[in-house]
């Protein structure tokens, strides 16, 4: 069976280069039904599953906005799969497609079906493949990734919002922390934004791409099970490792560098500074650390309690 359905010549102009949609068939592998994805959890590694909150209550209105990592052990997949469903959370189960044989298959056969599609050329490295499960109210705010990104929607219901790529809606300063790694999703966003972004509502057999860098944004309209390819392309490799070189002379030495107005030889010669800087481990001075601020309570209203002292996550 193939998995990717109604490609046509136009996507195979837009693939990598403009938002672009087509439809799969991911559904009819079984292996995303409640049943299939609780058994999935239960052989996955803790280290590879993020369950973040999107607190909506009241009592935790400081955090409207935020995702904050919520201790999830203790819990077996069903509980976290009726956690998703009752509650305030996104679980992000990390390189499972890589990482289980069944998902891997279906992963390959992707990148089989996508190659034949866009063409040898469309180079897709270190692909990693996980699994979203999210609740009706969750939402994944505006931000950028540093790899390209495919979403395979697969059950539900969500509205997804790409916006153009410049420096009104990604000033290259946000650009550069993501690649330092200094924080995940607070590039500046403002509502007026939505009209210039493409809407797509997303009903399951969808897969929805954009070039690299495109800020986005997700809301959930009802529970949703969803796939995420990333990977870097030799183009994004080197416009990460550029933009990281500019992001240390802007915070360490001053400087106002810009990615867009920059030479061809000045991109070679900062990717290249870059691709050095990182092997050093220069980025590593940015990060921030991860605070688990919830942990999951079946019992609990949205199976979320509050934790009395926030402590470094550890597992
Ligand atoms: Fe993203």
């Amino acid at each position: 069976m193939e998995l990717i359905t109604d490609w046509t010549e136009q996507n195979q102009l837009d693939y990598g280069k403009e938002v672009m949609s087509v439809g799969h068939k991911l559904n009819a592998t079984g292996l995303f039904t409640d049943d299939a994805l609780a058994a999935m959890l239960d052989l996955h590694p803790n280290h590879l599953i993020d369950v973040l909150a999107v607190p909506n209550n009241h009592e935790y209105q400081e955090y409207r906005d935020q995702q904050l990592t919520v201790d999830f052990r203790g819990a077996d997949g069903k509980t976290l799969i009726a956690a998703a469903k009752a509650g305030d959370i996104w679980i992000n189960v990390r390189e499972v497609m890589n990482r289980q044989p069944a998902y891997k298959t279906v992963l390959d056969q992707l990148h089989a079906e996508l190659e034949d599609k866009a063409g040898k050329n469309k180079d897709r490295r270190n692909c990693r493949g996980g699994i979203l499960i999210s609740s009706p109210t969750a939402r994944t705010p505006y931000h950028s990734d540093p790899t390209m990104t495919h979403l395979w929607h697969i059950r539900g219901h969500k509205r997804a919002y790409v916006y153009p790529m410049t420096q009104v809606f990604l000033p290259d300063s946000a650009f550069e922390a993501i690649v330092l790694g200094e924080m995940a999703e607070d590039v500046p966003y403002k509502p007026e934004f939505d009209d210039s972004a493409i809407v797509a509502d997303l009903m399951g057999g969808e897969m929805i791409s954009w070039p690299h860098r495109s800020p986005h944004r997700v809301e959930n309209v009802s529970f949703c099970v969803s796939m995420v390819m990333e990977f870097s392309t030799q183009e994004s490799a080197f416009i990460n490792a550029g933009m990281m070189t500019n992001g240390i002379l802007r915070r360490r030495y001053g400087r106002t560098p810009s990615w867009e107005h920059a030479s061809q030889i000045e991109r070679v010669f900062k990717s290249m500074i870059g691709r050095v800087l990182r092997k050093l481990g220069a980025q590593n001075a940015y990060k921030r650390t991860d605070l688990v601020k919830f942990k999951l309570d079946p019992s609990a209203k949205g199976f979320l309690k509050m934790v009395a002292t926030p402590y470094q996550r550890a597992f």
